[in-house]
């Protein structure tokens, strides 16, 4: 089985994530890599995490027209990772053109999961941006959209995975930012759940990046989340 554990590895620094990467087993959890570690260290970073039998999750949100985002999935699936997005809202066309260009990769393809609302937007944010109507029935929409395209799952706040999964049925993937404990500072993020939320909600993979990236001892904070998943 897949671990549900996904670690966001925004660090600006290889060798800190590097640290953090030896002390992990990579059947416990999976690993993110973003905008951030893409940019600046390329490839070759994906390549020592799959290189160490890390599912990589490649997390570059893809967002253009069709022809463009089908060629970077096909990209990233040469990369070897595990999980690919793109964004819902990039529409029914590009997700379908992409998906189709990830089936000649067979039982090998990554999964392809599409982002919904961002896990940072709140209501107000929606309202801001011209938006109008409300953000889950937006989350949802686009959920609906991204299973017609046949995607495997979305991208949401564990807010929103009871509604996913009520539409799209319990084997369509949630993938769920926003992770939070009580205590820990929510920065940028709006839509924030506990680890414990999130698993009640059913959210199938937990996605966590400052809890561990910025704590004095990330590997322990990894350690505890596993154990409370395994509890
Ligand atoms: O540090 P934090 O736990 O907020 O990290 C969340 C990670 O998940 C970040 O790498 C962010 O880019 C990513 N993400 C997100 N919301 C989405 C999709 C991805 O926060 N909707």
């Amino acid at each position: 089985m897949d671990p549900r554990l996904i670690v966001a590895l925004d660090f600006d620094n290889q060798p800190l994530a590097l640290e953090l990467i030896d002390q992990l087993d990579s059947s416990q959890c999976a690993l993110k890599v973003g905008g951030e570690m893409f940019t600046r260290f390329g490839p070759h970073f994906v390549w020592q995490l799959v290189d160490r039998q890390f599912k990589v999750f490649l997390d570059l949100k893809f967002h253009d027209i069709p022809n463009t985002v089908a060629q970077s999935c096909k990209a990233a699936a040469d990369l070897g990772v595990w999980m690919v997005n793109v964004h819902a809202a990039g529409g029914l066309a590009m997700m379908q053109t992409a998906r189709q260009a990830l089936a000649t990769y067979g039982d090998t393809r990554p999964l392809m999961i599409a982002v919904t609302v961002l896990t940072s937007m709140s209501q107000t944010d929606f309202a801001t941006m011209g938006v109008t109507g409300d953000l889950k029935e937006r989350v949802k929409q686009l959920a609906r959209m991204a299973q017609e395209a046949g995607l495997d799952g979305v991208v949401s706040s564990a807010l929103e995975v009871e509604a996913i999964k009520s539409i799209c049925g319990p084997t369509f993937l949630t993938v769920t930012p926003g992770i939070r404990l009580a205590t820990d500072n929510p920065n940028d993020q709006s839509r924030v759940c506990t680890p414990e939320q999130a698993l009640k909600a059913g959210s199938d993979f937990l996605v966590v990046g400052r809890p561990i990236t910025a704590a004095k001892d990330p590997a322990s904070v990894v350690r505890d989340l596993l154990l409370l998943m395994k509890s």
